[in-house]
Protein backbone atom coordinates (compact mmCIF):
# COMPACT_ATOMS: atom_id res chain seq x y z
CA UNK A 1 0.00 0.00 0.00
CA UNK A 2 2.68 2.35 0.70
CA UNK A 3 4.30 1.91 -2.47
CA UNK A 4 1.37 3.49 -4.09
CA UNK A 5 2.26 6.90 -2.24
CA UNK A 6 4.02 9.53 -4.41
CA UNK A 7 4.18 11.91 -2.04
CA UNK A 8 3.72 13.03 1.89
CA UNK A 9 2.01 15.98 2.59
CA UNK A 10 1.40 15.51 6.23
CA UNK A 11 3.34 13.39 8.54
CA UNK A 12 2.18 11.56 11.12
CA UNK A 13 4.03 13.76 13.31
CA UNK A 14 2.64 16.89 12.36
CA UNK A 15 -0.69 15.15 12.06
CA UNK A 16 -1.15 13.80 15.86
CA UNK A 17 0.63 17.42 16.47
CA UNK A 18 -2.07 19.25 15.69
CA UNK A 19 -4.68 17.04 16.20
CA UNK A 20 -3.53 17.17 19.82
CA UNK A 21 -3.29 20.89 19.66
CA UNK A 22 -6.76 20.97 18.24
CA UNK A 23 -7.96 18.47 21.30
CA UNK A 24 -6.52 21.71 24.08
CA UNK A 25 -8.33 24.28 22.23
CA UNK A 26 -12.03 22.60 21.82
CA UNK A 27 -11.55 21.63 25.78
CA UNK A 28 -10.89 24.78 26.40
CA UNK A 29 -13.93 26.09 23.98
CA UNK A 30 -16.33 23.74 25.15
CA UNK A 31 -15.67 23.20 29.15
CA UNK A 32 -18.64 22.52 31.05
CA UNK A 33 -20.86 22.07 27.54
CA UNK A 34 -20.49 18.92 26.97
CA UNK A 35 -20.37 19.01 23.14
CA UNK A 36 -21.78 16.37 20.67
CA UNK A 37 -19.26 15.33 18.37
CA UNK A 38 -20.64 14.33 14.55
CA UNK A 39 -18.33 12.49 12.81
CA UNK A 40 -18.92 12.29 9.31
CA UNK A 41 -18.42 9.05 7.90
CA UNK A 42 -16.83 7.21 6.35
CA UNK A 43 -13.72 9.71 6.12
CA UNK A 44 -13.91 11.61 9.59
CA UNK A 45 -13.67 8.19 11.29
CA UNK A 46 -9.58 8.04 12.42
CA UNK A 47 -9.67 12.11 12.55
CA UNK A 48 -12.64 11.90 15.20
CA UNK A 49 -11.24 9.22 17.42
CA UNK A 50 -7.98 10.66 17.56
CA UNK A 51 -9.29 14.07 18.14
CA UNK A 52 -12.09 12.70 20.90
CA UNK A 53 -9.51 10.81 22.98
CA UNK A 54 -6.92 14.59 22.79
CA UNK A 55 -10.03 16.39 24.44
CA UNK A 56 -10.10 15.61 28.55
CA UNK A 57 -13.64 17.37 28.81
CA UNK A 58 -17.25 15.24 28.64
CA UNK A 59 -18.81 14.52 25.15
CA UNK A 60 -21.09 12.90 23.22
CA UNK A 61 -20.26 11.46 20.06
CA UNK A 62 -22.16 10.36 17.07
CA UNK A 63 -22.11 9.06 13.30
CA UNK A 64 -23.83 10.69 10.27
CA UNK A 65 -23.03 8.76 6.77
CA UNK A 66 -22.83 11.45 3.86
CA UNK A 67 -22.36 10.85 0.49
CA UNK A 68 -21.46 13.30 -2.74
CA UNK A 69 -18.27 11.38 -4.48
CA UNK A 70 -19.12 8.00 -4.73
CA UNK A 71 -16.39 6.17 -5.88
CA UNK A 72 -14.74 8.74 -8.17
CA UNK A 73 -12.42 11.70 -6.99
CA UNK A 74 -15.28 14.90 -8.14
CA UNK A 75 -18.17 15.61 -6.24
CA UNK A 76 -21.41 14.44 -8.04
CA UNK A 77 -22.82 18.06 -6.53
CA UNK A 78 -25.68 16.19 -5.08
CA UNK A 79 -25.41 15.39 -1.24
CA UNK A 80 -27.60 12.46 0.33
CA UNK A 81 -27.89 11.32 3.91
CA UNK A 82 -27.30 7.57 3.72
CA UNK A 83 -27.40 7.23 7.70
CA UNK A 84 -29.06 9.33 9.97
CA UNK A 85 -28.37 11.22 13.52
CA UNK A 86 -28.98 8.57 16.14
CA UNK A 87 -30.46 11.03 18.80
CA UNK A 88 -31.69 14.40 19.01
CA UNK A 89 -29.66 17.52 19.38
CA UNK A 90 -32.01 20.21 20.27
CA UNK A 91 -30.08 22.41 22.62
CA UNK A 92 -26.82 20.75 22.22
CA UNK A 93 -23.50 22.32 21.11
CA UNK A 94 -22.64 20.19 18.04
CA UNK A 95 -19.35 19.62 16.25
CA UNK A 96 -19.41 18.48 13.02
CA UNK A 97 -15.99 16.48 12.44
CA UNK A 98 -14.89 16.02 8.87
CA UNK A 99 -11.67 14.74 7.23
CA UNK A 100 -11.48 17.25 4.51
CA UNK A 101 -13.91 20.54 3.44
CA UNK A 102 -12.95 21.03 -0.68
CA UNK A 103 -15.96 22.48 -2.44
CA UNK A 104 -17.74 22.91 0.82
CA UNK A 105 -21.14 21.17 -0.54
CA UNK A 106 -21.16 18.40 2.10
CA UNK A 107 -20.81 20.93 4.84
CA UNK A 108 -23.24 23.66 3.54
CA UNK A 109 -25.83 20.83 3.20
CA UNK A 110 -25.12 19.42 6.48
CA UNK A 111 -24.54 22.85 8.25
CA UNK A 112 -28.09 24.05 7.09
CA UNK A 113 -29.67 20.34 8.29
CA UNK A 114 -28.32 20.45 11.54
CA UNK A 115 -29.50 23.86 12.56
CA UNK A 116 -32.99 23.18 11.57
CA UNK A 117 -33.03 20.58 14.17
CA UNK A 118 -32.50 23.81 16.88
CA UNK A 119 -29.31 22.67 18.47
CA UNK A 120 -27.36 25.21 20.73
CA UNK A 121 -24.65 25.62 18.40
CA UNK A 122 -23.24 24.13 15.48
CA UNK A 123 -19.43 24.58 14.35
CA UNK A 124 -17.39 22.66 12.11
CA UNK A 125 -13.96 21.22 12.65
CA UNK A 126 -12.25 19.76 9.60
CA UNK A 127 -8.83 18.27 9.40
CA UNK A 128 -7.44 18.87 6.02
CA UNK A 129 -9.31 21.95 4.05
CA UNK A 130 -9.20 22.92 0.55
CA UNK A 131 -9.94 26.80 0.16
CA UNK A 132 -9.23 26.81 -3.61
CA UNK A 133 -11.79 24.30 -4.48
CA UNK A 134 -14.51 25.98 -2.71
CA UNK A 135 -17.45 26.07 -4.69
CA UNK A 136 -20.16 27.64 -1.75
CA UNK A 137 -18.62 30.33 1.07
CA UNK A 138 -18.44 28.04 4.05
CA UNK A 139 -15.88 28.16 6.88
CA UNK A 140 -14.69 25.55 9.12
CA UNK A 141 -14.83 27.01 12.68
CA UNK A 142 -11.57 25.04 13.62
CA UNK A 143 -9.01 23.51 10.89
CA UNK A 144 -6.19 21.10 10.96
CA UNK A 145 -4.01 22.00 7.82
CA UNK A 146 -5.15 24.12 4.88
CA UNK A 147 -3.97 22.46 2.19
CA UNK A 148 -3.24 22.81 -2.16
CA UNK A 149 -5.47 21.18 -4.66
CA UNK A 150 -3.90 17.76 -4.72
CA UNK A 151 -5.77 14.51 -4.51
CA UNK A 152 -5.17 12.98 -0.80
CA UNK A 153 -5.46 9.88 1.00
CA UNK A 154 -4.79 8.57 4.18
CA UNK A 155 -5.60 9.16 7.97
CA UNK A 156 -9.52 8.77 6.45
CA UNK A 157 -9.36 9.78 3.18
CA UNK A 158 -9.49 7.32 0.56
CA UNK A 159 -9.24 6.29 -3.38
CA UNK A 160 -12.06 4.27 -4.16
CA UNK A 161 -12.05 3.15 -0.68
CA UNK A 162 -8.79 2.30 -0.08
CA UNK A 163 -5.99 4.07 1.76
CA UNK A 164 -7.83 5.37 4.69
CA UNK A 165 -5.69 3.15 6.99
CA UNK A 166 -2.32 4.50 6.18
CA UNK A 167 -1.29 6.61 9.59
CA UNK A 168 -0.12 9.75 7.34
CA UNK A 169 -1.56 11.76 4.22
CA UNK A 170 -0.07 11.65 1.16
CA UNK A 171 -0.60 11.88 -2.57
CA UNK A 172 -0.87 8.37 -5.06
CA UNK A 173 1.28 7.67 -8.06
CA UNK A 174 -0.47 8.84 -11.01
CA UNK A 175 -0.17 4.79 -12.54
CA UNK A 176 -3.17 4.30 -9.45
CA UNK A 177 -5.69 6.22 -11.11
CA UNK A 178 -5.24 4.43 -14.42
C1 LIG B 1 -15.55 13.43 1.41
C2 LIG B 1 -15.19 14.03 2.77
C3 LIG B 1 -16.27 15.05 2.99
C4 LIG B 1 -16.56 15.54 1.59
C5 LIG B 1 -15.91 16.86 1.38
O1 LIG B 1 -16.54 12.46 1.57
O2 LIG B 1 -15.20 13.05 3.78
O3 LIG B 1 -17.43 14.50 3.56
O4 LIG B 1 -16.04 14.54 0.70
O5 LIG B 1 -16.07 17.30 0.08
P1 LIG B 1 -16.91 18.59 -0.34
O6 LIG B 1 -16.44 19.73 0.54
O7 LIG B 1 -16.51 18.79 -1.78
O8 LIG B 1 -18.36 18.30 -0.20
P2 LIG B 1 -16.95 11.35 0.49
O9 LIG B 1 -18.24 11.73 -0.16
O10 LIG B 1 -15.77 11.09 -0.40
O11 LIG B 1 -17.25 10.07 1.39
P3 LIG B 1 -16.30 9.34 2.44
O12 LIG B 1 -16.22 10.24 3.67
O13 LIG B 1 -17.02 8.06 2.73
O14 LIG B 1 -14.94 9.14 1.83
Amino acid sequence: MKNDIEKIFFTEEMIQNRVRELGRILSADYEGKVPLLVGVLKGSFIFLADLARYMDILCDIEFMTVSSYGAGTKTSGEVKITKALGSVIENRHVIVVEDILDSGLTLEYLKKYLSELNPASVKICAFLDKPSRRQVPIIADYVGYECTDAFYVGYGLDYAGHYRNLPFIGSLKPEIYS
